[in-house]
Parts: structure tokens; sequence; C-alpha cells
């Protein structure tokens, strides 16, 4: 029998997990329980998810994520008010059904920033609403900054109809529908990296300084084995804790290849990347531990190497082992480094 990676961590922060609606039940399940205090939505939260059709809300997978975490004791995140993917395309569409970005007339822009905003406003409300005596971290926005775009904005249809307006829009929506207590989070991915990181940064300081509540920083943190340094995924988040935010570690995985790497192990991990993997590992989680006072919690994108996103990933389309339990669901040596590291 092994230890429990939450009661390691019991004290210091909690431990979560994103997941599907189908790991609910089985033996997954029951290594969910064993293993982490915090459950969020790998997809069913998602705006595309929930709001398919304008109007047209899909609660019940989400749900059965809810009651599963609320019957095992377990805290909930959500993610993900907004992003730019898994969002159904009818919110930047105008009346007559045309992509608003494609608007040039000023007046017709005009309106359809005023329409999408209202959309943003009702979908955010509802959802608050339904979950907020359940859920108390939210992401409220998902990779809203991109260096290499115009403003150092991605260039989504949200900001080129709206500009950052829509950012404001969803944390004040939130913030009124759900009232003190939930935490609002701007989440991204690569915020070690000194350019994203200072974007971001500028951002939520401009927001924070015009009333916006913003609680926190969601560092999505799927980094590899090669990168990046630990001292610079910390050094980040000390920068955002100056700003009295709060840093969350959300969706945590560490591939075991570089991003343009062309191999692919398959089913048969070389010792000493297992190896390497967990050294890393326990390199992080004793930085983590060392800085549990500007840490709010850590979630894992998964539990088990065979259901990660890094399998069979478009681009590369290769087998990866990112977690702490591998495809037969055992303790892999990056599970026991963690566990040393508490
Ligand atoms: C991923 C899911 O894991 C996949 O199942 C889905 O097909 C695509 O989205 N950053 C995020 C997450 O914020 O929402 C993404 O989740 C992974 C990258």
């Amino acid at each position: 029998d092994i230890p429990s990676l939450a009661e390691a961590y019991a004290g210091l922060f909690p431990i979560g997990a994103a997941i599907e609606p189908a790991h609910t039940s089985g033996l997954r399940a029951e290594l969910l329980k064993k293993h982490v205090n915090m459950i969020v939505a790998e997809n069913a939260m998602k705006p595309a998810s929930l709001q398919p059709a304008e109007g047209r809300f899909n609660w019940e997978p989400a749900d059965r994520i809810v009651e599963f975490a609320k019957a095992n004791g377990m805290e909930l995140r959500f993610h993900t008010l907004v992003w730019h993917n898994q969002v159904g395309d009818w919110f930047f569409l105008d009346p007559e059904g045309k992509p608003m970005v494609d608007e040039t007339d000023p007046e017709k822009r005009e309106a359809n920033k005023k329409l999408l905003l209202e959309r943003l406003e009702r979908h955010v409300r509802t959802v608050v609403e339904r979950y907020k005596d359940d859920i108390r971290s939210w992401d409220v926005v998902n990779e809203v900054v991109e260096p290499g775009d115009p403003d150092g904005m991605r260039a989504s249809p949200w900001y080129r109809i709206a500009g950052i307006d829509y950012i404001e829009t969803a944390f004040r929506a939130a913030r009124e529908a759900g009232g003190p207590d939930i935490k609002l989070y701007i989440n991204d991915y690569g915020t070690d990296s000194p350019a994203k990181r200072d974007r971001i940064y500028e951002l939520v300081k401009e927001l924070l300084d015009k009333g916006v509540p913003i609680d926190g920083v969601g560092h999505q943190t799927h980094i590899s084995i090669h990168g990046p340094s630990v001292s610079q995924i910390i050094e980040s988040m000390k920068k955002f804790s100056e700003l009295g935010l709060d840093n969350l570690v959300t969706e945590l995985d560490m591939s075991l290849y570089a991003w343009n790497d062309r191999r692919d192990y398959g089913s048969d991990i070389p010792e000493d990347i297992l190896r390497k993997q967990a050294d890393r590992y326990r390199e992080l989680f004793e930085a983590f531990r060392e800085n549990k006072d500007i840490i709010g919690g850590v979630v894992f994108w998964g539990i088990a190497d065979d259901h990660t996103w890094l399998n069979n990933f478009p681009v590369q389309n290769r087998t990866d082992a990112p977690l702490l339990f591998d495809r037969q669901l055992h303790a892999k040596p990056a599970f026991w480094a963690v566990i040393d590291s508490a």
C-alpha cells in the first residue's frame, strides 16, 4: 500500500487533478480518491461544453464532476469561463450570421462589441450562479496574453472584437454573480518566460488599478524534462505575489520530450528518462514546498499516463508519459520523488 499524495501535502497545499466525467467511477476514481483533494474538469466546463448554442446549457457532464468531488470531500476548481479554444462560434457571429471579426463599418463594430460582451456576461453569470456554492477557485480567462501578437494580447476573436474590455467584463461579472468568497484567476501557459510573465503582470496591474477583481494567477506549468528551470518558475510566482496575488499551479505535467523532438518512446520508456523525470519532479516539489506561502495549490492535468492530452497530441503524434502514475495506474519513480519532497 502506497502513501497518499494529498495526505503527504496536507498542511502545505491541496493536490489536484483534471478529470473527465467518465473518470468518476472505476479504478481511476479510486486512485483519485486516494491521492487528490482537488478536482478540475478537463473539458466539461469549457464554454463550448456548457453553452454549445446560444441559450442552450448542457450541465450534465459538469454536474457529474461536481457531484463526484462533493461526495468525496474534494475541493473543486473551475476551468474556464473564457477561452479562444473550445468556445462556440455563435459567440462571434453577428445577428445576420456573419463573423464579427470581418466587420469594417465602425457603427456595426460598436454594436457587435456590445452584443459580444452581453453574451459573455450572460454566460459568466449563468455559470457562476449555478456553481458558486460548490466551486471556490475560478479560471475566469485562459491564455489571453501572447507576446508575439499586437499589443502582446492574443489576437483571438474576443480581443479583435472587444479589446481588453472582454477581460474586464468577465472578471466583474464573475465577482458580481459569485460574491466576495470566490477566487478569480487569470490562467496561462509559459508564465515563466520573462516576456509572457511581464506582459501578464502589466495587464493584471492595469486591471487591478481600474478596480477589476483579480485574485490570482494560474500557471498551467506544462513543462518537460528539459525545461524550463525550476528557479524561473518560482521567480515568476514571486513577482505576482508582490502584487498581492495568489499563485496556483493549474495544469502540471512533465513531458518526456522537447516540443520539437521527433522521438517516440512508445510504451518502452528508458529507465534513465523516468529517473530524470523523477529528479525534476523532486526539485520542483521541493521548491513548491519551500514557497508554499505563495502557492495556493498544485493541480495535475490528469492522473495517469494512459489519459493525457500529450498522447497523440496533433503536432507530434507521439506517446508521452508526463504524470506520476503509469498506464497501468501504478506509481512511477516520479510519484516517489514527489512523496519524498513533502
Ligand atoms: C486540453 C484537454 O486536455 C484536451 O482533452 C482537449 O482536447 C484540449 O484541451 N491548456 C488548457 C487546457 O488550458 O484547457 C487544455 O486542455 C490543455 C492546454
